[in-house]
Parts: C-alpha cells; structure tokens; sequence
C-alpha cells in the first residue's frame, strides 16, 4: 500500500521541468507582493528558508534580497533542477536541501524568513509544519505563505478541493483565510497583512503540468461543466475548462525579544 510521500514524489519528482516553464509559478502578483514585503524587512534577512521550493521561482525571486536562501524540498527531482537554474541565474545565495515541512533539520532560531508559495496544500501534517516553522523562526522573524486560498464557502469550497484531487492524487486541502489566520495565531504569529488575488489557470497545461491521466481529466472537466451555477461563476469556468480560484498571501511576525 503506497503513502501520502510516495504519491509526492510520483507526482513531482519528474515534473521540475514543466514547473520550471509553468507561467503560474514564474510570475505572478503575489511572487512581485513577495519581493516587496522582504525588501521592506530591516535588517534584511541573514537566512531565508523556502518550504517546498518546487522548481524554485520564490526561491530565485528572494535571492537577491537576503543573505542567503535554502531551499527545501522532498523531490530530488526538484532540487536538481533548483541547483541547475540557480546556478544558470548565477544565484550563489541559494542552497537546496531535501526534507519535509514537517521536520526541519535546523535548531530554533536558524533563519529571519520562511515563506512557502504554492505548496501548503501537499502537506499532510500541517500543524507539524507550522510548529517546526516558529521553531526555526528567529525571535522577530517574518512566515510568508503563498497558496490557492480555500473558497469560504461550502458549495465551491467542495467542488475546487474535489477537482484539485481528481487532478493531482498529492493534492491534501487547500486552507480558507480563517483558517491560516487560526493557524497564524496558534503558532503566536501576528498577522501582519492578508492579499489576494485570482490567478487563472488554463486548463490544458493545469492537466498536463501534473501529467493528469485523460479518464480523470474528463471527469473534472465534466464536473466543472456541470457545477451549479454559484460554483461556476465564483470559479470563473470557462468553456474549455479553465478557471480561477483565488491566491492568497499572509505576511506575519512572530514576536521579538
Ligand atoms: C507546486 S510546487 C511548489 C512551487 C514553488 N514553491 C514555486 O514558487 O514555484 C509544490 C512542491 O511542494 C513539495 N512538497 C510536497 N509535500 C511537501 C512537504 N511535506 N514539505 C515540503 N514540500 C513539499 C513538492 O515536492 C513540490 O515540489
């Protein structure tokens, strides 16, 4: 029988390429937001941690912001290509290393940054995550967290985790605002600023970034032409498929000394 890990490394561990050239995760106003918040830190970051890098766009962005940046992923596919286009960028400043969230091999206090972008929602032990993320946190350190925000309600909220999951069998939920804000607070953050924006993704690349077998492609595409109409309008379907859920970024403090 095969665990929530085997189904990450299945889905990703031969995919860096096609995060790589993935417009979503290159560019975007949330990776332009990233920059700014870090770029308004003084003294700016020693260390940067990046949770679940992928191919590495958050990563690459903030380099040039900090001292330097690790970056952490399960995937050695990933960290490869990581290592590889930093190096091409010239970007000296990033490290990979492979490890879960859920387990950071650091002591307390090693970094002034740990952000995340687009991975959250793969994690099977988010509280662990959390916890391990204040742990690493320097006293004053800053927690940023990119990820498709969950809809608050219900109706959609089921339909986009459904879709999510037919497509991408790592997919584990992704969170609402009230959600990461509980979250936030239970690790004593203060919550410095919540943004969002829609982010559309085109469904033929959606699938096949994710190598998406057909059968189940069909099935979500049924499913999206089907959807009650609330469901279709606040997902902006499109007749091809293509919608747009939400991103959502939380910028937080975790108390000084
Ligand atoms: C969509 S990619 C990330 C995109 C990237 N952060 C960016 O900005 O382009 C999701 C990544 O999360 C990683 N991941 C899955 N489970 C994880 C976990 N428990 N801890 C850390 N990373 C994880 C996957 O291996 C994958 O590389």
């Amino acid at each position: 029988m095969s665990t929530h890990r085997d189904a990450v490394h299945a889905q990703f561990d031969a995919r860096a390429a096609a995060y790589l050239s993935s417009s979503v995760h290159a560019a975007g106003p949330d990776l332009q937001r990233a920059r700014e918040l870090v770029a308004g830190m003084s003294p700016r970051p020693a260390r940067a941690l990046d949770l679940g890098c992928g191919a590495g766009h958050l990563a690459f962005a903030l380099a040039p912001l900090v001292g330097s940046v690790v970056a952490l992923d399960p995937s050695d596919g990933m960290l490869a290509q990581v290592a590889a286009e930093a190096d091409r960028r010239g970007l000296g400043q990033v490290e990979t290393r492979r490890s879960a969230a859920e387990s950071l091999p650091w002591p307390d206090a090693s970094f002034e940054l740990v952000a995340t972008r687009y991975s959250a929602h793969h994690w099977s032990g988010l509280d662990a995550a959390m916890a391990e993320a204040r742990r690493v946190l320097a006293p004053g350190g800053h927690l940023l967290v990119i990820d498709i925000e969950a809809p608050a309600d219900a109706l959609v909220d089921t339909h986009l985790q459904a879709i999510e999951l037919l497509r991408d069998r790592s997919h584990v939920r992704n969170r609402s605002d009230l959600e990461w804000r509980a979250l936030l607070r239970g690790i004593g953050a203060e919550l410095l600023t919540m943004e969002r924006w829609g982010t559309r993704l085109e469904f033929a690349s959606w699938i096949s970034r994710m190598g998406t077998p057909q059968a189940k492609a069909e099935v979500i595409r049924g499913m999206l032409a089907e959807a009650p109409a609330e469901v279709r309008e606040a997902l902006r379907v499109e007749p091809d498929g293509s919608f747009q859920p939400r991103t959502g970024l939380w910028w937080a403090r975790i108390p000084g000394v």
